[in-house]
């Protein structure tokens, strides 16, 4: 970093970590004083082949995993980084929501460093993460509307600045990066199930199942799919033994169905955005979180976005998943509003974006 830039009192150095679910990572980003994003370094160890053999993840494996490798990567990331902890202007850990022994691991590791070293300390919402990602690999600013989707969250919302947020819809069941996995694992596709979805789909027909599109035309921009998922099951159970195509042409038509949905539901809300923003307003859409890597969705969404009006936002893949990159960020956008945290955080394994946001009606109250 420039020796100069880094004595402005503007800028800022944020070591961040993440241990929510199935990623261990640790980031440091710097913030410079005209409010734009730099990573500096952002380590990233995916514990897949852990949970492989489960279909799934399993919370306790998740949580030793963190134990095991957490200190050797931030250890790695403030030696690319090439800074000493003493240069650090704030330590982010995420709080939740997510799996509690995941959590308990990434937040007591921050605070110990951030104890030691007398830096401030933050405790960072994961979602929030995911909404603010935009901010620092493109320079986005609030306001936006914002698609999140991801493993266990799948909404949609006005994000009006760091920590103000209005939810105007949910899923009432599952959440679509669940549909993706729960359909991988149904196909013998494998874990994590959306990128293996993704891939057996390039080689598909989506014509060939008339799967169904949940919610369309519903007032409210609301989600679900438990029912797609049951329909995809059916008609797997119709057809099997699977030979390889069938397995491509369930999965494509399962995107695709996945994909009117969600541009429906998306539809709604940029007309609900365009009024609860009025039209001065710069109108911005973003779509973040681990669903957000997927190709097809993305390349509908912008469509989507520029039919309305708006212009589309996403990071990139690398960055829609999980990473710590996103935590320090979060966290550095605080501490320039100084908005820190006491050492005695706890961790939030629930924890809502929009805490106003009524549960949606018939809502499994997952999300
Ligand atoms: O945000 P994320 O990394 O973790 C959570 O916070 O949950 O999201 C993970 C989810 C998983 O369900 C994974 O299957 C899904 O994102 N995902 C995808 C793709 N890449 C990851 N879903 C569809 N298509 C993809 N390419
Ligand atoms: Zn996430």
């Amino acid at each position: 970093m420039d020796a100069l830039q880094q004595n402005d009192p503007g800028f800022s150095i944020v070591l961040g970590i993440e241990t929510s679910c199935d990623e261990t990572a640790a980031a440091v980003v710097a913030r410079l004083p005209d409010g734009s994003g730099h990573i500096v370094s952002n380590v990233v160890r995916t514990q897949w082949e852990k949970h492989r053999p489960y279909g799934g993840v399993v919370p306790e494996i998740a949580a030793r995993a963190h134990v095991e490798c957490l200190d050797l990567l931030i250890g790695e990331a403030m030696r690319e980084a090439d800074i000493d902890y003493s240069d650090l202007d704030a330590v982010a850990a995420t709080a939740g929501p997510g799996l509690i022994g995941g959590l308990i691991v990434g937040l007591v590791s921050g605070k110990a460093i951030a104890l030691a070293t007398q830096k401030p300390f933050i405790a960072v919402h994961h979602l929030e993460a995911h909404a603010l990602t935009v901010g620092l690999t493109e320079g986005l600013k609030p306001p936006y509307l914002l698609l999140l989707v991801s493993g266990g969250h799948t909404q949609l919302l006005i994000v009006r600045g760091v920590g103000d947020y209005e939810r105007l819809g949910t899923t009432i069941d599952d959440a679509l990066g669940e549909a993706f996995d729960k359909t991988a694992k149904l196909l013998g596709l494998g874990f994590p199930g959306g990128p293996a979805v993704e891939q057996a789909a390039r080689t598909g027909d989506a014509s060939r199942f008339d799967l169904p599109r949940p919610m369309l035309g519903r007032a409210e921009p609301h989600f679900s799919f438990a029912g797609l998922k049951t329909a995809v099951r059916r008609t797997a159970e119709q057809l099997a033994p699977l030979k390889p195509q069938d397995v491509a042409d369930i999965a494509a038509s399962f995107q695709e169905a996945v994909v009117q949905s969600v541009a429906d539901r998306c539809a709604r809300a940029l007309d609900i955005a365009t009024e609860r923003l009025g039209t001065s307003a710069t109108r911005n859409f973003v779509v973040a979180g681990g669903v957000a890597a997927n190709e097809r969705l993305r390349e509908c969404l912008r469509r989507l976005a520029e039919a309305h009006g708006f212009a589309f936002y996403v990071p990139p893949a690398q960055l829609c998943s999980d990473n710590a990159a996103m935590i320090a960020w979060a966290g550095a956008e605080r501490l320039a509003l100084g908005l820190i945290d006491p050492l005695g955080a706890a961790v939030r394994p629930r924890w809502p974006l929009d805490l106003d946001a009524q549960s949606a009606i018939g809502s499994g109250v997952k999300a």
